[in-house]
């Protein structure tokens, strides 16, 4: 069966009678004549009605969304649409059959369709018909295709895990599968295990399009199910890893989306990303770098006493934007909503326009910031904090001004690698220490003789990759030793019976030869989300979770039947 673009656009088929199948997309009438849009995934073409034809009346009174098959003669269109492929042409209406009749639909079927999110759930299956889910869709099975033959092309194996296993190790709450007995199987949240198994066995170059389960708190660009591409090398280092990356990601952006990335990517220290960005995974489609400009506040004696005792004052200008005063209020709320408790916020063109510096700080110290960073206009904001608090402070105001203004970034992909993590970061929940990634990630080799008790403080060879502000994907260099293992569950209070149960197996299995290893895994979801501008990772999957983790089409989940 041919589309209806491969049908109307093969001209040997022009003035000849042509049958095509498809859904009415809109009727309209001029004076005597019905113009009829039909349409399938290929895209539509413009059907003629004349009112001497048998079927005019019928054909007028049909519901959109039916489906219908349409005989006619294929013509040569007067008027000429160039915005649609089969814009020079339209079907003579001879005659047509309704295949299947549609109710009125619960919102309209086109890409600035009147439906909710909610609704557009519930009617998953009639959401998939705009032409912009097809869209999303379409390409997410184009670029797994072309991540697919690219791996292939470079000798890797694919190779399907357990989705059903036991609770691992990702720092999420799991799924459970209860069986008889009391007994239970996890859903896998990523098979991290496994593939370190696969090094082990010798397959030295994995992946795999992997389905991960994580129950966790959802945000626009998580899912409880989402899928990654999943990659383990044996006998490779970080260097290889992001040139194996970038190759790759260079590679499929083009064949899918005709976007030449430049490579290699920068990369930045974790350290460095949070004094600048506040943000262990920033947007560098924009400047806007936190500064500290605590030394213009040293003299005010109601600052220097605070100061002497660490507190900083930190500070970002959003520079050629002068901030108006509802958006400006809008981004105050939002900071102290993140814990500001002492910012200023300052509009500024040459002299200080607008602001809530009242009282607070001498006009004169503003304007010293401003001259000596050669500012000329911009919205000024500054914390006083600890540092470590006014810069998440400051990097949550960014993030949110670059939303509330809209702003355009230099370029549309800006990756970024953050390397140089820490090993542990101190959970005051657990009242412990976790893994910053998972704790198999092997410390840096300066940082893995440390002694026990100073161990919490080892870096990881770990690495992240961002893109537009979102994590795209992480990875590391594993540890395949096992005392060094043993360290890192000691520092995180797992202890030996516990560490032995839950991964005794791998333990025994790094005793039989185990390669070095490393590698990453890319959330393929959130990916296409940045790919397609997308404001969800709901709309580049076809039947997502709801944005409270429900199915509302199949209204799942539902209470267990005896
Ligand atoms: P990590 O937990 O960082 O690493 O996950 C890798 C990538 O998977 C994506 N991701 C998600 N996407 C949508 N919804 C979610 N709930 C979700 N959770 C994660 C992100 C993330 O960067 N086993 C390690 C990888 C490794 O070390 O090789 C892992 O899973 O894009």
């Amino acid at each position: 069966m041919k589309s209806i673009i491969e049908t109307c656009t093969n001209n040997e088929n022009l003035n000849m009678p042509i049958m095509i199948f498809g859904w009415i997309k809109k009727t309209r009438k001029l004076g005597s004549i019905i113009f009829l849009d039909v349409y399938d995934i290929s895209g539509f073409v413009q059907v003629f009605v004349d009112e001497k034809n048998k079927f005019y009346n019928e054909i007028y009174s049909t519901p959109k969304e039916t489906l219908v098959s349409i005989k006619g003669t294929l013509k040569n269109r007067k008027s000429i649409n160039n915005e649609v492929p089969s814009g020079h042409v339209e079907i003579i209406l001879e005659s047509f059959n309704i295949i299947s009749l549609s109710k009125n639909t619960p919102f309209l079927i086109q890409d600035e369709t009147d439906g909710l999110e909610e609704i557009r759930l519930k009617y998953r299956y009639l959401d998939l018909r705009r032409s912009s889910m097809q869209k999303n869709i379409i390409l997410r099975s184009n670029l797994i295709q072309n991540i697919r033959e690219y791996l292939h092309r470079k000798e890797m194996i694919e190779i399907e895990t357990p989705i059903l296993t036991k609770p691992t190790v990702e720092g999420a709450n799991g799924y459970m599968v209860p069986l008889k007995d009391n007994l239970f199987f996890s859903l896998a949240q990523s098979p991290q295990i496994y593939k370190q198994l696969l090094m082990v066995s010798g397959f030295m170059k994995y992946f795999q399009i992997a389905k991960c389960f994580r129950d966790e708190n959802l945000r626009l660009d998580r899912q409880p199910e989402f899928t990654q591409l999943d990659i383990e090398l044996s006998l490779v280092n970080e260097e290889y890893i992001f040139n194996f990356v970038e190759g790759l990601l260079k590679n499929v952006f083009l064949k899918t989306i005709g976007v030449d990335l430049k490579t290699p990517f920068r990369r930045m220290n974790f350290d460095d990303a949070m004094e600048l960005y506040g943000n262990d995974k920033p947007n560098l489609g924009y400047g806007y770098e936190i500064f500290n400009c605590t030394r213009h506040f040293e003299n005010n004696t109601i600052f220097s006493d605070l100061i002497s005792k660490g507190k900083v004052f930190k500070a970002i200008l959003v520079n050629d934007f002068l901030i108006n005063n509802t958006d400006l209020k809008k981004i105050e709320k939002f900071a102290k909503d993140n814990g500001a408790k002492s910012l200023i916020s300052c509009v500024f063109d040459k002299k200080i326009v607008d602001g809530s510096l009242e009282g607070k700080v001498d006009d004169q110290i503003i304007k010293n910031i401003f001259d000596e960073n050669k500012f000329k206009s911009g919205t000024l904001f500054i914390d006083f904090n600890d540092g470590f608090t006014s810069n998440k402070i400051l990097g949550a105001i960014r993030n949110a001004t670059i939303d509330i203004l809209k702003i355009e970034p230099e370029a549309r992909f800006n990756f970024v690698w953050i390397v140089n993590w820490p090993l542990f970061e101190f959970s005051k929940e657990e009242n412990r220490y976790v893994s910053v990634h998972h704790p198999f990630t092997s410390p840096v080799e300066e940082d893995s003789g440390k002694s026990t008790k100073d161990f919490h403080e080892a870096r990881a060879r770990s690495y992240d990759i961002v893109l537009n502000g979102f994590e795209i994907g992480g990875g590391s260099i594993r540890i395949t030793n096992n005392e060094i293992q043993k360290k890192v569950f000691e520092v995180l209070k797992i202890n030996e019976d516990t560490y032995k149960k839950e991964f005794g197996f791998l333990l025994e299995a790094f005793e039989y030869g185990v390669p070095p290893h490393g590698g990453i895994a890319i959330g393929l979801d959130r990916l296409l989300m940045l790919i397609t501008n997308s404001n969800s990772i709901r709309d580049v999957i076809a039947f997502p979770k709801s944005s409270s983790g429900t199915d509302l089409m199949m209204n799942s989940p539902s209470k267990v039947t005896k």
